[in-house]
């Protein structure tokens, strides 16, 4: 247990000692450090996997010449294999880390005879996922280097380069192709809109620039991927990524809003409400997404990448909490004003209250049911793409169903509203509270 202790501690500390460049060529600074294991990165290699290691500027703080440098060096283990490293360790069957037969030794530094510096590639050529790490058996023995590692599957008879885990590589094309489908869905929609010309609200539009905004932010990740797949980086390719999931992150909550309140008819008090949570939701959503995004680079190993992960979640979970509120309210005042009832009424009534539940469903399946995913790290590394097709899939389902209930046409609420209020001859006034709205 006091080795359990002692190889997450380093977990917790690595973050005030590295910097990073945001990318899977990963570049790490260490100074004077005393950690008995340091941990680098994760990567799923395939038959042809390749470690790439350029370490610079090695200064150990006892410069004796009898050290037993063999004891101190790089090398790769599996996850599973490390959890019996570990039992070894806490039952005396190995003094050091390295000893065990149970790690891949890359280097260690009794190879350097004298040198400060050392470039290495080496084959990987089990299918597995490995984590690359430092050790140091050494007491009394802090260690500062500069560490450059990429890890790479060679790929095809050219032998092309993929930054990409072996888990992650398809990940470009998953993307790309559910870009198709919300292409898809704008097209269709805007083919709806033009039909329905006469009956087309701003919300209508609203919608037309979700879907799209869901659409290039797809291709600006898939781009994004593909981009660190071909060359470990993508300086410069992420910015495109960040606007997209900037916008669509503000975008959604507002419609789902302006969905649920646009056609009650709100109290002027509520709708002042309603205002007030939109003022809270949409800084919210920006924070989130700014975490999101964040936590797409933040390498395995940061301390503070699982922060990040549950901080992302529960603010993104807060503002569907937020948003559902608006709907309920919605749901209150038409309920209220059923007893005059009109069969619109009623059908207003039914589809609030299914859009009510659509959403919570939808937050549920995209949120709550990702987080748990998302924090076990291992369902993480198995299948990354996994989680990304589910949540598209929910969302493209969720974005289907209110396209379908909040048409513009005969079925749909406003021209509903607009023909009763002409056949009672009581002015609902719905397009006006909208304009006002807007
Ligand atoms: C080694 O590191 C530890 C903790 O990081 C520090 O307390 C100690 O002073 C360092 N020793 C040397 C010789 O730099
Ligand atoms: C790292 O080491 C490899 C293997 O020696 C070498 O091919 C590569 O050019 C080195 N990279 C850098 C940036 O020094």
């Amino acid at each position: 247990m006091a080795m359990m202790c002692r190889s997450f501690l380093p977990f917790v500390l690595i973050s005030l000692f590295i910097s990073f460049c945001f990318a899977e060529i990963r570049f790490v600074q260490i100074h004077s450090d005393a950690r008995p294991i340091i941990p680098f990165d994760e990567f799923r290699f395939t038959h042809t996997g390749r470690l790439e290691l350029n370490v610079s500027q090695i200064d150990l703080s006892n410069k004796n010449p009898d050290l037993d440098l063999s004891r101190v060096g790089f090398f790769l283990c599996t996850r599973d294999m490390w959890m019996y490293v570990l039992q070894q360790l806490t039952e005396g069957d190995v003094m050091c880390t390295l000893d065990s037969r149970l790690v891949t030794l890359v280097y260690d530094f009794k190879s350097l005879n004298g040198k400060s510096n050392f470039d290495t590639v080496f084959p990987v050529n089990n299918a597995e996922r490995y984590t690359l790490l430092f050790a140091n058996c050494l007491d009394q023995v802090n260690v500062s280097m500069t560490v450059r590692s990429t890890m790479y599957n060679l790929e095809g008879k050219q032998n092309r380069r993929d930054y990409l885990s072996a888990d992650e590589t398809i990940l470009p094309s998953v993307y790309f192709l559910s870009s198709l489908v919300y292409f898809t869905l704008a097209g269709v929609w805007i083919y709806i809109l033009y039909k329905s010309r006469h009956t087309v609200s701003r919300i209508h539009f609203l919608m037309l620039v979700l879907v799209i905004l869901n659409a290039l932010n797809l291709v600006s990740e898939a781009e994004y991927k593909s981009c660190i797949k071909r060359t470990g980086s993508a300086h410069g390719r992420d910015v495109l990524f960040y606007i997209f999931n900037f916008l669509k992150g503000i975008t959604l909550p507002v419609l789902m809003v302006s969905i649920g309140t646009g056609w009650s008819q709100l109290k002027p008090y509520l709708q002042d409400k309603v205002n007030k949570i939109l003022m809270i939701v949409i800084p919210l959503q920006v924070a989130a997404n700014i975490a999101r995004v964040i936590l797409v680079e933040i390498p395995p190993f940061v301390s503070y990448r699982f922060a990040w992960k549950m901080g992302f979640a529960v603010v993104d979970i807060i503002c569907y909490f937020l948003v559902s509120l608006p709907i309920s309210w919605s749901i209150e005042c038409e309920a209220a004003q059923t007893d005059g009832n009109t069969a619109v009424n009623l059908m207003k009534l039914t589809l609030l209250r299914q859009y009510y539940l659509v959403v919570i469903l939808y937050a549920f399946l995209t949120r709550a049911l990702v987080l748990p995913v998302v924090t076990i790290e291992s369902y993480e590394n198995e299948h990354p793409w996994t989680g990304v097709l589910v949540e598209e899939l929910v969302t493209v389902a969720f974005y289907a169903f209110t396209g379908y209930k909040f048409m513009p046409e005969a079925r749909n609420m406003y021209s509903v509203i607009d023909d009763e209020a002409k056949d009672v001859a009581e002015p609902l006034k719905l397009e006006d509270d909208e304009g006002k709205k807007w």
